[in-house]
């Protein structure tokens, strides 16, 4: 089954919508405000779509988020059954210092065709287009992994970059990139379009390791499934409460490796809003008593692959 484009544009509103509330609050040092502001919005537009919602990756669990919690209904109960992964402000750091690269971020698959990934941390490994099926693994030493990716791209492991999150728990792959002469390219945050990243040669990232949030896993995976790109998960877990969650969500297999196709099934529409400008998108401008929005837009089955520039009355 595909999605209807019709539903394109109204996506396209809701995180523009969620990227101006957030704007409001950038520089402001207030995270928990601007993360607050973007949720508000998302809700309110996703309430307005003709559809039967779901959200499947939100805020959190029920107890502890009130608006945009897992398994929170959306939309007006009338249509197409829908399952919906939001991070309505993606780098909240980001916005909350006015620094580049925050993001407002959806993900629409129908009813049941995306993972349900707890709040907790995943291993990620990703690369580009047009390179052979299966390429990488998880389970393969991060050597073996950049021989075979250099191997498929016909160079050296020196000439390769990898894009990798700064945290000392990615120390020992740090030390495994120096090694081999791999170029990094850190970023502080934001993993999704970390992730992205990878798909456009001009962005200079071969490869994208290490690990994140689970749920920005699955919306990165959502959009590298519209760009024929390939990424391999596994959610990491802390502690025995983590295996509960996940199993809760209906995870039964804690261990198990997913390819894109595991996380994001079938169609998908993937849309990213800038709060502040960055690699993917431009940041909301302010217009008087208009915002102008770039939303990349991506829907697998109808091959769309833009950047939406929307003039939106506030
Ligand atoms: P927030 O927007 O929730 O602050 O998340 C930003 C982020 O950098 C994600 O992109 C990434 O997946 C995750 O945090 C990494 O988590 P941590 O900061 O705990 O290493």
């Amino acid at each position: 089954m595909t999605i209807d484009r019709k539903f394109i544009d109204s996506f396209i509103l809701t995180t523009s919508r969620a990227a101006y509330g957030a704007s409001l609050f950038k520089g402001k040092n207030d995270k928990i405000a601007a993360d607050q502001a973007a949720v508000d919005e998302m809700r309110n537009m996703l309430n307005k779509i003709n559809m039967k919602g779901k959200i499947v990756i939100g805020e959190g669990e029920m107890d502890e988020a009130p608006m945009l919690y897992i398994n929170e209904s959306v939309g007006t109960n009338e249509g197409l059954s829908l399952d919906i992964a939001v991070d309505p402000l993606e780098g909240t750091n980001f916005a909350a210092k006015n620094l580049p690269n925050a993001l407002s971020v959806l993900a629409v698959a129908e009813k049941g065709n995306l993972l349900k990934a707890p709040d907790i941390y995943m291993e990620k490994i990703a690369i580009g287009p047009k390179l052979p099926k299966n390429l990488i693994d998880l389970d393969f030493d991060i050597k073996k992994n950049i021989e075979l990716l250099s191997d498929a791209k016909n160079t050296t492991p020196n000439k390769l970059s990898a894009c990798i999150l700064k945290r000392p728990r990615h120390d020992k792959i740090i030390n495994s990139l120096n090694e081999m002469g791999v170029s990094i390219n850190f970023i502080s945050d934001g993993d999704v379009s970390g992730v992205i990243s990878v798909a456009d040669s001009t962005k200079g990232n071969d490869i994208y390791i290490g690990i994140g949030g689970g749920p920005e896993g699955v919306l990165a995976a959502a959009a590298l499934d519209c760009l024929g790109c390939q990424m391999q998960t596994r959610l990491y877990f802390q502690d025995e409460d983590e295996k509960k969650r996940a199993k809760s969500l209906g995870i039964e297999n804690l261990d198990r490796k997913y390819n894109i196709n595991d996380m994001v099934k079938d169609d998908v529409i993937f849309c990213a809003t800038g709060v502040t400008s960055g690699d993917l998108v431009n940041g909301i401008k302010d217009l008087n008593d208009m915002f102008e929005s770039e939303t990349l837009v991506l829907h697998k089955s109808s091959n769309t692959n833009k950047k939406i520039r929307k003039k939106i009355k506030k």
